[in-house]
Parts: C-alpha cells; structure tokens; sequence
C-alpha cells in the first residue's frame, strides 16, 4: 500500500464511522457506568448519529446519585443534559465570552423539555474553574470541567465534570406503565381514527401490556385515514385488521437515534413464525421514512419518547407486504387512478442486504407466504419511473465515489 492509498483508506474509514462513543469510553473504565447508561437508554445512538457535540462524562462515583432510585426515563433526561449540541474543548471552555454562555442539549430535542431547561448554562468562575448548571435562572453551577477525556477535532468532544447537572423537575417525571394513558396520548397528537381501532381490535391491550419491555408506536395520524390511498378496512378480516394493527409497533424500545442506525429489516408486534410482517428504515438528513415494501411513510413527530417506550406520527398507514401486494406484482390494476406525486420512494432506502429467507421475499413471489391471498388486492402504490432513475443514480454515484476513492 502507497501511502497515498494508506491516507485514502484512513479517510474513507473516518467518514464512515464518524465516531462511537461506547468504544470512546470503553477505554476509560472509570466511566463505565454512565457508558453502559448511555447504551441502556439508547442516547449512544443519537450521540453517534451526530456532529459537533460535547459529552460531559461522569465518572462512576458520581453516577450513584443519577441513577440510585430513578427509572430509566428520568436517567435517560439527565444524562441527555450531558450532551452539548456544540464543540467545546478545554480550551474553548476557557474561552467563553464575558464568561457566561448557554449551550443546546440533546434534552432539548426530546419534546419533553420546555422553556430552555434544555439547556445548560456554563461560566468560567475564579480560579480556572469552569462551572456547568441548568440554564434556568439562579440554577447553582454545582457541577466543574475536571478534565478532558477524548477529542475528534469539532466532531465530538468528550470531557469529565464532577456532578451531574440537574434541572428543575427533571428527577420527579413519572415514568411510564402499564397505566400509561396512550389513546388519551393519542387523540391530543392528532391520531383519533388510529386510537378508536386499537380500541375496537382489542389491540390497544396488546400494546399496553408491551410497554413495560420496550415498545415503539407509529400512530398514523387522522389525516392518514382520509387519503386516496388509505385501505378500505372492511374488506380485510378482523384477524388482517389485528396483524395491520401490530404492524404499526415493535417491540422494543427504538427512538428516533436508534431509527437511524437500522439497516436491517426490523421485526414489528406482528411478525410470527409465519409472517415476516417487517420494515425499513431510511434516514435522509434529520428526516426518517419507513417502508414497507409496498409503500413508504415519514415519520412526522415525536409524542412521547419515555424509556422503554416511545410514540411517533407517520404520515401514511403502513401497509405490510403480507396484507397487500407489492406495486410490482399487482395482481389487478390499482382501483382508483391513485395520484402518482404522492408516491415517494420505496427505493431511498439503504440498499438491500441479501435476504435469503427461505420464504422468499413477497416481491419474488407474490403469494408464496400468505395463508390467506384473498385481501391481498388492493395495489395501494405505484413506483415511477423517476423514483427507480433516482435510485439507479444514487447506486451509481455510491460506486463512481467508492472507486474513485479507492
Ligand atoms: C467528522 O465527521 C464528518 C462527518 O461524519 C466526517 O466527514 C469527518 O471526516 C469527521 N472528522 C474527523 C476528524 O473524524
Ligand atoms: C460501537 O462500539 C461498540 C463497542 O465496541 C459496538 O458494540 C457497537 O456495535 C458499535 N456501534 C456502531 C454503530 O458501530
Ligand atoms: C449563568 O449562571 C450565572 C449564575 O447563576 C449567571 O450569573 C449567568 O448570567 C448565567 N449565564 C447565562 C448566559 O445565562
Ligand atoms: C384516556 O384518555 C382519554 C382521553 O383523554 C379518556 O377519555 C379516557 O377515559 C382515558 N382512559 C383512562 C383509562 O384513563
Ligand atoms: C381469508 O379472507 C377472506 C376474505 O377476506 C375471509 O372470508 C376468510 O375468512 C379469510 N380466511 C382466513 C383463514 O383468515
């Protein structure tokens, strides 16, 4: 190897693993019970999917009074008001303008923060020392900078303070039950049709006993229902209506940061044995579409993200390949001239791994693994040809990239 190609591997290496934090502090035993925390709560994931951030690590002894009689969403708050969304190394720390300066926090994005307890306020105090506190007025600076652990020069920035940073209110948030109201939560974000059929199905239970090992809802909102595209419920048996129904959850808890680092298919409550009944996720930007095979939706908002469980809106029913039929093989054309602009991509999505399930995939063969074909006739979206020339383009600029790199 030249070292010309030596520096063009270790840069293309670079880029595709921007970092990972549990592999940053895996080196630093010292903090190795707020980085399991940050895998148990899953904000390893969004600290990875991001740039330009600061951690400000705890290290263990200062870790009993976060996570000592607290459930794991309350830890989830607190440790997320650890994460800057901005660079700040010792020096920059040192360097704060007249001395006083807030920063964003991950807390900030979750939607349970409101006002700025988001954010923390950080001043450089006599001495040398620096001070970290909530950014709500008179909130004490009870926690200092001690050290920096681990810089990626402005990608991320890990550095030890000596207390946790609390912000008013954030230790005494219930955590959700089994109790949890989630049709009250989902008629407020605007998903009555979708809270009234969990309700009916019976569904609703199915999910309310899930909550407690992790569940993930994608509530299509009302407007969903009302589309050309939306599936006539009634032509599906009530068993398809229960199987549609599990397939807007999985079983685990997955918030958005997670999402994004999905290649593979991922199982929903409805998988069995028998039926795949999976999805995909795609992430452009900030932005998040499922797809299921026969069409794709967007996740639209965050209602609730409370660890082990979370709601988000999509914008579109999801409909599972199991239920209706691929566009490609449609057995009968599409009933209504369904309006084309409004079918994005099911093609966006990373490509593919080879699936060799031994089923085959319903593309292939459009039956194969249906008990029961016969509500398999709606054709509920079409792929045009711009989206399969943008998906041919996008594969090839990936291999004009990867070969000019290499
Ligand atoms: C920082 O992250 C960006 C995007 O992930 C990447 O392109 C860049 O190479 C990274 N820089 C370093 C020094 O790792
Ligand atoms: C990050 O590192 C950990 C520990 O080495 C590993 O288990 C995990 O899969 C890595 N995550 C990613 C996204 O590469
Ligand atoms: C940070 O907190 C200190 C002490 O309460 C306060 O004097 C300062 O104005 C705060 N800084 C900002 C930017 O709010
Ligand atoms: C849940 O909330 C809805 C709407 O706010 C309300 O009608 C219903 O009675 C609540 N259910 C329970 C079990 O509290
Ligand atoms: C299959 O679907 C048809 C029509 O929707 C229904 O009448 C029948 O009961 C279903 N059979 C099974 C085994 O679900």
């Amino acid at each position: 190897m030249t070292a010309l190609h030596f520096f063009l591997f270790t840069l293309f290496t670079v880029s595709v693993h921007a970092h990972n934090i549990t592999e940053i502090l895996n080196q630093f035993p010292e903090y190795s019970v707020f980085n399991s925390y940050l895998s148990q709560t899953k904000l390893a994931d969004e600290i990875n999917s991001r740039e330009t951030i600061t951690v400000l690590a705890l290290p263990n002894g200062a870790m009993s009074a976060v996570v000592d009689k607290h459930p794991l969403s309350v830890i989830k708050n607190v440790l997320s008001l650890h994460v800057l969304l901005d660079y700040f190394d010792g020096t920059k720390l040192h360097k704060i303008s007249d001395g006083t300066t807030t920063s964003t926090t991950l807390y900030q994005t979750t939607g349970n923060a409101h006002g700025n307890v988001g954010s923390v306020n950080i001043t450089d105090l006599k001495g040398g020392k620096v001070g970290f506190g909530s950014a709500i007025p008179n909130s004490p600076l009870a926690s200092t900078y001690t050290k920096s652990v681990k810089q990626i020069q402005y990608n991320i920035s890990v550095l030890e303070v000596s207390a946790p940073i609390i912000a008013p209110g954030i230790l005494t948030a219930p955590a959700p039950s089994g109790d949890f109201n989630i049709t009250g939560a989902l008629e407020k974000a605007g998903c009555k049709t979708f809270a009234s059929l969990l309700v009916k199905s019976g569904v609703l239970k199915t999910y309310q006993t899930a909550i407690e090992k992790g569940l993930t809802i994608f509530a299509p909102n009302d407007e969903a229902f009302k589309g050309a595209k939306v599936p006539d419920l009634s032509e599906l048996s009530s068993a398809d209506v229960v199987s549609l129904l599990q397939y807007h959850a999985i079983p685990s808890y997955t918030p958005i940061g997670t999402l994004k680092t999905k290649k593979d298919p991922i199982s929903t409550l409805a998988t069995n044995g028998a039926s795949k009944y999976d999805l995909k996720a795609s992430t452009e930007g900030d932005q998040v579409t499922l797809d299921t095979g026969v069409d794709s939706s967007r996740i639209a908002s965050t209602v609730i993200d409370s660890t082990p469980f979370c709601i988000f809106t999509v914008d579109s029913v999801l409909l599972p390949e199991e239920l209706y039929a691929a566009p490609e093989t449609s057995p009968t054309p599409a009933p209504a001239p369904a309006p084309e602009a409004s079918s994005p991509t099911p093609m966006m999505s990373p490509p593919a791994p080879p699936t060799s399930s031994p089923a085959g995939s319903p593309a292939d063969s459009p039956t194969a693994d249906s008990e029961n074909s016969t509500a398999k006739k709606k054709n509920a979206g079409n792929v045009n040809t711009p989206a399969l020339l943008k998906a041919l383009l996008t594969v090839s600029v990936s291999v004009i990239v990867s070969v000019y790199l290499f």
